[in-house]
């Protein structure tokens, strides 16, 4: 088959070339791919990154090429979205059946793949956060893929979104469609208590984010794009008064293979036009370098979607 793989010798880090078929295992589907997401973490590298003529890429959509041996999952010929570790960017891709969600019929497959580590990830950490109505939430990386998806999922829930983005002059707007009620530079900024927070940028800003929150406030730690440490100073967790129960929360979204009904109605969603992913490029995968580049230098904000022609 068809594949992108990691090439350090070509412009942005990635190359097309041929790759061996994925062979499913029993409890996995075979996807025909149509379209595929890319995401800043998956182009990022650097010493953690892919090793040469690895397939990467973790969202990926299109149709059932071979249902499950073990009866689980989509029938040959279903349109889904799908999630993995990698292997997503090729013409076909093995997953576990709980991670090919189906579509309804005419979803364009490059839109619904926006939604799988982003949309999937602020869909959980709002929904840790509880009964959020009425309520401030602080969004930390609220320019980033989970950062939108958990501003536009903690409105919908109620909620009064706190927006944290490094320049709100610029980024302020947009973020404010989203449903942001406040836009700040930093989680130092913030006046008041808030309720929840949902953290993907790690370092200080989790650590002035979790002294924000009120008693039986909740903060779900997402990622660590700043990649910075978290250090509390002495005391901070136990807080002060009227604010000492408060919780702090980790998952690994991977850790579960069950996302399917989360990811089906996400790409609904998007394909309907009610969540916006941010999608900042859109082309044919000959052209994957175009998007690679513009992410690796940050001159591209939000997601590139990668149709295979
Ligand atoms: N737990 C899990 O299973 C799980 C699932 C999904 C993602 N993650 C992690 O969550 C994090 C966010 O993912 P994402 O897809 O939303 O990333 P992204 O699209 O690259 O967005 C990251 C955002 O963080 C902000 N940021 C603040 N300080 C930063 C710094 N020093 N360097 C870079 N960005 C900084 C940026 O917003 P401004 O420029 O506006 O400040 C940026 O838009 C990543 O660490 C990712 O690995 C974990």
């Amino acid at each position: 088959m068809r594949a992108v793989k990691v090439d350090h010798e070509v412009a942005g880090g990635f190359g097309l070339g041929e790759a061996a078929d994925p062979v499913p295992g029993p409890g996995e589907v075979l996807v025909r791919v149509a379209a595929f997401s890319v995401n800043f973490g998956e182009v990022h590298g650097g010493p953690d990154g892919p090793g040469t003529g690895r397939v990467p890429g973790s969202e990926a959509a299109g149709v059932v090429e071979a249902a499950a041996a073990d009866g689980t999952g989509p029938a040959v010929g279903s349109p889904v979205v799908t999630l993995g570790a990698d292997g997503g960017w090729a013409q076909l891709r093995a997953v576990p059946s709980g991670l090919a969600a189906p579509l309804p019929a005419g979803t364009d497959p490059g839109r619904a793949a926006t939604v799988g580590v982003a949309g999937t990830s602020a869909l959980r950490a709002v929904r840790r956060l509880g009964d959020i109505d009425g309520e401030r939430v602080l969004v930390t990386g609220a320019t980033g893929g989970v950062g939108r998806f958990a501003i536009q999922l903690a409105r919908r829930s109620g909620a009064r979104p706190v927006a944290v983005t490094r320049r709100p002059e610029r980024d302020g707007d947009a973020l404010r469609a989203l449903g942001a009620e406040e836009v700040v530079a930093s989680a130092e900024q913030v006046e008041g208590p808030v309720r929840g927070v949902v953290d993907s940028v790690g370092g200080p800003q989790l650590v002035a984010a979790f002294d924000r929150l009120c008693e039986h406030g909740t903060l779900v730690t997402v990622g660590h794009s700043s990649g910075d440490d978290v250090v509390f100073p002495y005391g901070a967790l136990l807080g002060r008064p009227g604010a000492h129960d408060r919780s702090l929360v980790t998952f690994f979204l991977l850790s579960t293979t069950d996302l399917a009904p989360d990811l089906t109605w996400l790409a609904t969603e998007v394909d309907r036009g009610s969540l916006d992913p941010g999608i900042a490029w859109r082309g044919p995968w000959d052209d994957i370098a175009s998007a690679t580049t513009a992410l690796l230098d940050r001159t591209l904000h939000g997601k590139a979607v990668v149709d295979i022609t």
